[in-house]
């Protein structure tokens, strides 16, 4: 089983950024974890600040993979693009977040994302990418 991770802006700093919120596990070290949990995934990853490329990476494992679990972090509540990527492929798509968004800022409880994937897994800390993993081994 081919899995993808997407992750968007800023999430390269996990672990350094607001660990209050967001942890103090680096990704690298989180996703270390996750393959040894999983060893019969394959899992890829990607992350990107850049908005074009993260929907250049959607389009690329958007017709020949089984899963995307995508964090598009700001570019949630603001990318019209992403939306449409996400919209446009045949592969399944997991949102999720690490925080809660909708007890956060109002701008943050819009995406532009969710009425096009198949669930949303948010606030369970580095456990929501987990979780989503888990709703792809059905
Ligand atoms: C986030 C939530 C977003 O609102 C924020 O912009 C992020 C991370 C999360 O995983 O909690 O960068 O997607």
């Amino acid at each position: 089983m081919n899995i993808v991770i997407i992750n968007g802006p800023n999430l390269n700093l996990l672990g350094k950024r607001e660990p209050e919120i967001y942890g103090n596990t680096t990704f690298e070290d989180f996703l270390h974890e996750l393959k040894v949990k999983f060893p019969a995934v394959n899992l890829h990853y990607f992350q990107s600040n850049i908005e074009g490329e993260i929907i250049d990476k959607i389009q690329e494992y958007g017709f020949d993979c089984d899963g995307i679990i995508l964090n598009a972090a700001a570019y949630t509540h603001t990318s019209v693009g992403i939306g449409d990527a996400v919209k446009a492929i045949k592969t399944p798509v997991v949102e999720v977040h690490i925080s809660n968004t909708f007890s956060r800022e109002n701008f943050r409880h819009q995406s532009y994302i969710s009425s096009n994937v198949k669930g949303v897994i948010v606030g369970f800390g580095l456990k929501s990418y987990e979780l989503a993993l888990y709703s792809f081994l059905g």
